[in-house]
C-alpha cells in the first residue's frame, strides 16, 4: 500500500460531512456461525475463517460456568494497513509481518490465556514474543452473565490494530440469573451498541495521521486518535427501528481516544443496570453517561411511552477529555432510533427488578496494602507530549505491583496531566471511593519529577482540596475507572476476585503475569502501561 497524498483536517471534516446520517439500520451483531460481507473498508478484522471475518468482530456468546477454549491464529498480511512507529516500544518481527495477540478485557482467567503484549505472534506463529507460551488459550467464564470485550492487545500496536478493526464483543449468559432478573432479552431486544470513532479516505480507506505531532522524536505516533464520523456496529450513523417496548443496550465504547457522554435527544433517561462486567447493585436512571474508551454501559432504555418518533443518541464529551474541543455537528451524534407505531409493538414481559446484585461494598479496612500511583506526562520543548509512564517507569522495568492473589489493596492514583486517563487493571475488579483534589500541583508536580515518592513529596498535605461526586452509575466492581485530572482517585482494587466474594482457583501467579494501563490506546502504547504480577 503506497502512502496516499497529505489530507487536510478540513477535507477530512469534508468526506466525513459527505457521509449521510441516518441511512443505515443499525445491524445485529453476527453471530460466531459467521458469513462474509464486502466491507468498502479495509479491515483487520477477527472471524472464524479469513472469508468470515467482520468488524466489529462475531461476538462470543460464552456461558456461565462452561470454560471455553478459542486458538487464536493470525492471517494478517505481510504488512500493516496502518502506519506504524519504531519509536515507541513495539513487537518487531524480524521476518516481517504484523504481530497481534488477544485479550479478553473484563475476564478472569491464567496469565498465559492474558494476551500479554510481549506474547504477540506472527503468522502462523512464525515468530513469537518473549512471552508467548500457547496458541489455545482458555477462558473459564467463572463469573456470572455480564459484558466484556476482546481485542488486540500487541506491544506498541494496539491503536493501529484496534484502529483496523481487532475487537469484538463477548458476553457471558447465565441462564438461572438472566431469567431471575428478567430484564429484556432475546436478540432483537438485546443488543449490542460497540461505539468508536473514525476518519475515511475518500475511497473508504482508514485515516491516522501520518506524521506525528511531534515528529522529530515520532515519526507517526500521535498523543490521541480521534475520527469525525461515528461508527456503531461497524456502521456510521446507522438507525434502529424499535417498538415501544423496553430495550437492553450493551454499550461499548470501543475507540481509541474518544469519550461520549450519551444522552437522548427527547430528554429522557437511560436505566443503567450495568457497568463494565458488573451489574450495579440497584438500577440508576440517568439523563447522561460519561464512558472512556473500554468502558461498558449496560444500559434499559425504555420506549413505552415515548411520545418522539424518532430520537438521536447524542454525544458530549470533548474531545480531548476534559478540555479539548466540543463535537462538532458530526460526532455528536451517534445514531438514532426510529419508533415504530404503537400497534406493532408486541407486550413487554421484561421488567428492571428494583434490586439486581447484592456485591460486598468497597472498604478501606480490609486492604492489604496501600500504593501510590502517579500518571506522568513528558512534552517536548514545543509542549507536545512525547511519552506518558506511570511512577515515571517504562513498561520493560521491573515489576513493582505485585499484589497477592485474593487481596484487596488501596490504590492512591495521581494524575498529573492535563487529560483524564481511563485505567484499566487486568484481572482485577475495582472501585474509586474518593475523588478528591491536589492542592499546588505545580510545587508537587515539581517534586515528583525529582524525587518520583509521592509520601516523600508530602502527598497528604496536597490531596486536601474539594471532592467530587462519583456518579451513582459507576457505584459497582469496575475494570476501568476514569482518573480525574489534577485529583487523586482512591481505588479499592479486588485481585482475582469472581463476583468479588472468592478467589478463582487457578495460580494467578504462574505465568507471564499481567498489566495494568491506561486504556487511551495511543497512551497506552507510549508506555501508560505497567506490569502486574500475582505472587502467592
Ligand atoms: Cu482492554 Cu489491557 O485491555
Ligand atoms: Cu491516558
Amino acid at each position: 500500500q503506497e502512502a496516499p497524498p497529505p489530507i487536510s483536517e478540513s477535507q477530512l471534516h469534508k468526506i466525513a460531512s459527505s457521509l449521510e446520517m441516518y441511512v443505515d439500520e443499525l445491524p445485529q451483531m453476527p453471530k460466531l456461525y459467521g458469513y462474509s460481507i464486502n466491507n468498502a473498508t479495509t479491515v483487520f478484522a477477527f472471524g472464524t475463517s479469513p472469508a468470515a471475518a467482520t468488524f466489529p468482530g462475531p461476538t462470543i456468546e460464552a456461558m456461565h460456568g462452561v470454560p471455553l477454549s478459542v486458538t487464536w491464529e493470525n492471517h494478517l498480511p505481510e504488512t500493516h494497513i496502518l502506519p506504524l512507529d519504531p519509536t515507541i516500544p513495539v513487537a518487531t518481527p524480524k521476518h516481517g509481518g504484523v504481530p497481534t495477540v488477544v485479550h479478553l478485557h473484563g475476564g478472569i482467567h491464567p496469565s498465559t490465556s492474558d494476551g500479554h503484549p510481549y506474547a504477540w505472534f506472527t503468522k502462523d506463529y512464525r515468530e513469537t514474543g518473549p512471552n508467548w507460551t500457547h496458541p489455545t488459550y482458555t477462558y473459564p467464564n467463572v463469573q456470572h452473565s455480564g459484558n466484556l470485550w476482546y481485542h488486540d492487545h500487541a506491544l506498541g500496536l494496539t491503536r493501529v490494530n484496534l484502529l483496523a478493526g481487532l475487537l469484538g464483543a463477548y458476553v457471558i449468559r447465565d441462564p438461572a440469573l438472566d431469567s431471575k432478573l428478567n430484564l429484556p432479552s432475546g436478540p432483537e431486544y438485546d443488543r449490542h451498541l460497540v461505539v468508536v470513532d473514525r476518519s475515511f479516505y475518500n475511497d473508504g480507506w482508514i485515516f491516522i495521521n501520518r506524521t506525528g505531532d511531534n515528529p522529530t522524536i515520532h515519526p507517526q505516533w500521535q498523543p490521541e486518535y480521534f475520527g469525525d464520523a461515528i461508527i456503531v456496529n461497524g456502521k456510521a450513523w446507522p438507525y434502529l427501528k424499535v417498538s415501544k417496548r423496553k430495550y437492553r443496550f450493551r454499550i461499548i465504547n470501543s475507540s481509541n481516544a474518544r469519550f461520549f457522554r450519551f444522552a437522548l435527544s427527547n430528554g429522557q433517561s437511560f436505566i443503567q443496570v450495568g457497568s463494565d462486567a458488573s451489574y450495579l447493585p440497584a438500577p440508576v436512571e440517568t439523563k447522561n453517561i460519561l464512558l472512556a474508551p473500554a468502558e461498558i454501559a449496560d444500559v434499559v432504555i425504555d420506549f413505552s411511552k415515548t411520545k418522539s418518533k424518532e430520537i438521536v443518541l447524542t454525544n458530549s464529551a470533548p474531545y480531548p477529555f476534559p478540555s479539548g474541543s466540543t463535537p462538532d455537528s458530526l460526532n455528536s451524534k451517534v445514531m438514532k432510533f426510529i419508533l415504530k407505531p404503537e400497534a406493532q409493538s408486541p407486550p413487554d414481559y421484561s421488567q428492571v427488578p428494583s434490586v439486581l446484585m447484592p456485591y460486598t461494598t468497597p472498604t478501606i479496612v480490609k486492604a492489604a496494602r496501600t500504593r501510590y500511583i502517579v500518571l506522568y506526562e513528558y512534552d517536548s520543548a514545543t509542549g507536545n507530549p512525547t511519552h506518558l509512564f506511570i511512577n515515571g517507569k517504562q513498561f520493560a522495568d521491573p515489576v513493582t505491583e505485585t499484589p497477592k492473589s485474593g487481596t484487596t489493596e488501596i490504590w492512591y492514583v495521581i494524575n498529573l496531566t492535563n487529560d483524564n486517563h481511563p485505567l484499566h487493571i487486568h484481572l482485577a475488579t475495582f472501585q474509586a471511593i474518593r475523588v478528591q483534589e491536589i492542592k499546588n500541583l505545580s510545587a508537587f508536580t515539581s517534586c515528583m519529577t525529582s524525587k518520583n515518592d509521592a509520601l516523600a513529596c508530602n502527598i497528604t498535605s496536597h490531596v486536601v482540596g474539594k471532592t467530587l461526586e462519583i456518579p451513582a452509575y459507576e457505584k459497582t466492581w469496575k475494570n476501568t475507572v476514569k482518573m480525574v485530572p489534577g485529583y487523586q482517585t482512591t481505588i479499592v482494587v479486588q485481585f482475582n476476585l469472581v463476583d468479588n466474594h472468592s478467589p478463582y482457583p487457578f495460580d494467578a501467579t504462574a505465568g507471564p503475569g499481567y498489566v495494568y494501563h491506561c486504556h487511551i490506546l495511543d497512551h497506552e502504547d507510549n508506555e501508560m502501561i505497567r506490569p502486574l504480577k500475582l505472587v502467592a
